[in-house]
């Protein structure tokens, strides 16, 4: 149990990365309030966590004012994946503007501290590699990706805004790829579309040729970071690049699955969506210098307990997984 126990509002506390902190803050010793209009999110992803006395839900849209009173705020509430932000462009922009006028309305009456959870899509398509928190993007601000990617960096503006007029204590941490358990099997994002295709033995779709990187970032290390940045002197509001460094191919990670998978799925190759960057690597030196972190789970141990919980999700819902084939 933490000495300084605190109230902490996770917005977006269902979802993916979400539920994963609202465990690690319990586990710390804080009280948390879990704020979410379960658009993404699951309740069965906080489910395990309803029974205990710090934990508590509140269904609620963050483009509406919420008053409540807290320490700390982690303002998480956004779609992630391309599937789910383009599914209702108008609503991606209002989540990220709105949502965090009203968030930081709130910290500003409680005078609270409050994070942010941007994003390296503010880097857009990048031109230099890799990307470091000086580089301004390069973004198509009329493009499909736009609601959300200038969603986020509009937020960053309003966050900034609020740390210089109204002297609040802000973070604002730039999350890359981040893969683990609970992630939506059918967000359409490269880790959980092609561990779900192996484990149902389909063919693997790649985007591209394959060629294209990204930086995969296992969600434990993640949410050490968040933490890690929350607790900092309040000089350092970011932004902050949190995510893996190492750099794999698309081409690679699908091979990796299938081995690790053990299925018999074939590689099958498509257009490249458009906007979609060819390669996207964080600088971390601000997080390793300032906060002493760098991503310490390997690929493959990552890779694996997310792949048992997708054969667990799918094995519930009546798949029969390549594992399971394997055993009958
Ligand atoms: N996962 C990643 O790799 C990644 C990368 C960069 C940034 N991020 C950011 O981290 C945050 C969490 O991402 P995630 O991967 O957990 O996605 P997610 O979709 O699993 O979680 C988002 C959560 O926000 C909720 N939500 C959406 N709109 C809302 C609204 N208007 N009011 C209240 N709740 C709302 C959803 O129901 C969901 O529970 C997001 O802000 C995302 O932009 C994630």
């Amino acid at each position: 149990m933490s000495s300084t126990r605190k109230r902490v509002l996770v917005t977006g506390g269902a979802g993916f990365l979400g539920s994963h902190l609202c465990e690690r803050l319990i586990a710390d010793g804080h009280d948390v309030l879990c704020v979410d209009n379960y658009f993404t999110g699951r309740k069965d992803n906080v489910a395990p966590l309803l029974s205990c006395p710090q934990f508590e839900a509140l269904r609620h849209d963050v483009c509406f004012p919420l008053y409540v009173e807290v320490d700390e705020i982690y303002n998480l509430a956004c779609p992630a994946s391309p599937v789910h932000y383009q599914h209702d462009p108008v609503q991606t922009t209002k989540t990220s503007v709105s949502g965090a006028i009203n968030m930081l309305g709130l910290a500003k009456r409680l005078r609270a501290k409050i994070f942010q959870a941007s994003t390296s899509e503010v880097y857009g398509d990048p031109t230099v590699h890799p990307q470091t928190e000086d580089y301004r993007g390069n973004v198509n601000p009329i493009g499909p990706r736009a609601c959300y990617d200038e969603g986020k960096r509009c937020a960053e503006t309003l966050f900034f805004d609020y740390y210089r007029q109204h002297k609040l204590r802000i973070r604002v941490a730039r999350i890359f790829n981040t893969y683990g358990p609970r992630m939506h099997p059918n967000d359409g994002r490269v880790v959980s579309n092609f561990i779900v295709q192996a484990l149902k033995g389909e063919s693997i779709t790649i985007y591209g040729d394959g060629k294209q990187t990204r930086a995969f970032c296992y969600v434990d290390d993640l949410i050490e970071g968040f933490i890690r940045l929350m607790a900092a002197p309040d000089d350092l509001t970011g932004p902050v690049n949190l995510g893996n460094p190492v750099e794999t191919t698309v081409g690679e990670l699908a091979t990796k699955i299938v081995a690790l998978v053990g299925s018999r799925s074939k590689i099958e190759y498509r257009p490249l969506p458009v906007d979609d960057p060819t390669q996207r690597c964080p600088n971390i030196t601000q997080a390793r210098t300032r906060l002493g972190w760098e991503p310490r789970v390997p690929l493959e141990t990552g890779l694996k307990n997310t792949i048992a919980f997708f054969d667990r999700l799918l094995t519930e819902n009546g798949t029969k997984t390549e594992a399971a084939k394997r055993i009958a």
